[in-house]
């Protein structure tokens, strides 16, 4: 049974803050109750009819295919646009693009650079818009995180959540603001120059002291990875930033996670999440450019932790679309 619909039908949704605590745990409980139908074969056509633009100036894999799915399972019609489709900024301006979608799709999802343009999206386009990561958030990412813990778990509240590895990405940021917002011990491990911006961390701050929440940004990984009952990376080097892989290797090495830094937590039961995808071993073209270049095989995390038992990497990535579908039907549909 969910608890009252909170109101957001109409509302965009862009970063964790924009949510009171609980607007965001309704989020994750409705994810629940979609997974749980979709598993059992029910069907839930919130959205019949709707049609959804889905942009894309970044690569994806998970978002693209959970905002896809979602649609349809939803009774939607998503149209992909990428980045060599639309004049987005190029020969059109964000104001005007956003106005003629707004004209003929019900709702926008948006990835990519500046947060500046999603935001200008959700004011221009008077439907509402969905940020599928930008260089400073990633919120839905944050969504199907915690419900992978609460799946794991059975709670969120202070669940000893430790981020570790590039501290000011825009996954760090999200999850540092949303577990905060949720009553977490929300943990930032990284090198002191890739500390999260001081406004992030003052926000995480306010959000903690009203949700019972705790914050903590650290270099020392002794420290930050002790009682962890979530260990948390991403990879060192964003998309756009791929001329910085030297420099964050020399810093990111000492914060790889490997099956030492699991035994640190001295938490059997710990589990190891990260958003994907991820630098694990060499199948993939840009991890043999880096094992050529730097001798690494691995990066930011090592292939025995990626397919150990504690790894729920592919449960929280099948849950991109739960979540992903939650947020669609929540603000667009007519739940009641
Ligand atoms: N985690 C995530 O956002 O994956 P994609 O880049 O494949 O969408
Ligand atoms: N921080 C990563 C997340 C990818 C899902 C990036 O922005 O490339």
């Amino acid at each position: 049974m969910l608890a009252a619909t909170p109101k957001l039908q109409g509302k965009s949704f862009l970063c964790e803050k924009d949510f009171s605590r609980e607007e965001f745990l309704y989020f994750i409980e409705l994810a629940m109750k979609l997974k749980d139908e979709k598993k059992r074969g029910i069907t839930h056509r919130h959205l019949e009819g709707k049609n959804i633009a889905l942009l894309f100036e970044k690569p994806s894999t998970r978002t693209r295919c959970a905002f896809t799915v979602a649609c349809i399972d939803l009774g939607a019609h998503p149209e992909y646009l990428g980045k060599d489709d639309i004049q987005l900024g190029k020969k059109e301006s964000i104001e005007d693009t956003a106005k003629v979608l707004g004209r003929m799709f019900d709702g926008i999802e948006f990835r990519g650079f500046e947060h500046k343009k999603v935001e200008m999206l959700a004011q221009h386009s008077g439907v509402p818009v969905w940020n599928g990561l930008t260089d400073q958030w990633h919120p839905t990412q944050t969504l199907a995180d915690f419900l992978t813990v609460k799946e794991n778990f059975g709670h969120l509240e202070g669940i000893q959540f430790v981020y570790v590895g590039d501290g000011r990405n825009n996954v760090a940021n999200s999850l540092l603001v949303g577990g905060a917002l949720v009553g977490m011990d929300v943990r930032i491990c990284s090198p002191e120059s890739l500390f999260p911006a001081e406004e992030i961390v003052e926000l995480a701050k306010e959000l903690a002291a009203k949700s019972g929440g705790n914050v903590t940004i650290t270099s020392n990984v002794d420290e930050g990875v002790a009682g962890a009952d979530v260990i948390y990376t991403d990879v060192w080097v964003s998309m756009g930033e791929e001329d910085q892989f030297a420099e964050r290797i020399a810093l990111l090495s000492p914060y790889q996670v490997n099956m030492d830094m699991i035994r640190k937590t001295g938490n059997e039961q710990v589990i190891f999440l990260h958003c994907l995808p991820a630098f694990h071993d060499l199948e993939t073209s840009y991890g043999k450019d880096i094992y050529d270049k730097h001798g690494l095989p691995e990066m930011e995390v090592t292939n025995e932790v990626f397919r150990s038992e504690h790894s729920k990497v592919f449960d929280q990535a099948e849950n991109r679309m739960h979540t992903i579908k939650a947020v669609m039907a929540a603000t667009l549909g007519n739940l009641k």
